[in-house]
């Protein structure tokens, strides 16, 4: 997988995840629901764009699909979907660049940041596809982790193609350090991110 990552995951975390199906189950519904919202939040704020807001309509579509399958899992194993809780890595990785800028620079930042968390999800995915004892879920982290592959291509495309090309590979190497330190402290928690 060409995802750039500097830091991988450390292989315990499935473990930690494998313990509380219920809970990781939980908290990556609501990753597909965060995903939708970016989605229809980003036609919100940049309608100028026809062919962000196309691929955006059709995001929004495929993540409350994604949304749908893991809520379905949750209720065939007897459960319903419990609250939505904090995602501290979110919270930290968007504090990276700095507010304000042309319209352009914060579209550009918006999208670089949905691309780390289109691949690092797609990571945890990976991950947890070969490495959970359960096949169904094995199976169907597969699955997922194409789109969210694919994810990640577009935003970082839709980057490069309305920022400048360089400017914008440079950004990207500097969110993806930042990542990796972020990550330092995580892999430890049952959720998606955690
Ligand atoms: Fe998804
Ligand atoms: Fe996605």
């Amino acid at each position: 997988m060409m995802l750039g990552l500097k830091l991988p995951t450390d292989p315990r975390w499935v473990n930690i995840a494998e313990k509380n199906i219920e809970e990781i189950l939980t908290d990556h519904a609501f990753c597909e629901q965060k995903a939708a919202s970016t989605a229809i939040s980003l036609i919100v704020s940049f309608p100028e764009y026809p062919e962000l807001i196309e691929a955006m309509i059709a995001l929004v579509k495929e993540e409350m699909s994604h949304f749908k399958m893991v809520h379905d899992r949750i209720l065939a194993r007897g459960w319903k979907l419990g609250r939505d809780r904090k995602d501290e890595y979110v919270i930290k990785l968007v504090q990276f660049f700095p507010k304000g800028g042309s319209r352009t620079t914060q579209l550009v930042h918006r999208l670089l940041y949905a691309a780390l968390i289109e691949a690092r999800s797609c990571e945890r995915f990976k991950l947890l596809s070969e490495n959970i004892e359960d096949q169904e879920l094995a199976t169907f982290y597969r699955n997922l982790m194409k789109s969210e592959a694919n994810h990640y291509t577009m935003f970082l495309g839709f980057a490069r193609q309305y920022g400048n090309r360089e400017e914008v590979d440079e950004k990207w190497q500097a969110l993806l350090d930042y990542e990796a330190k972020i990550m330092k402290d995580l892999g430890t928690k049952e959720t998606m991110h955690g």
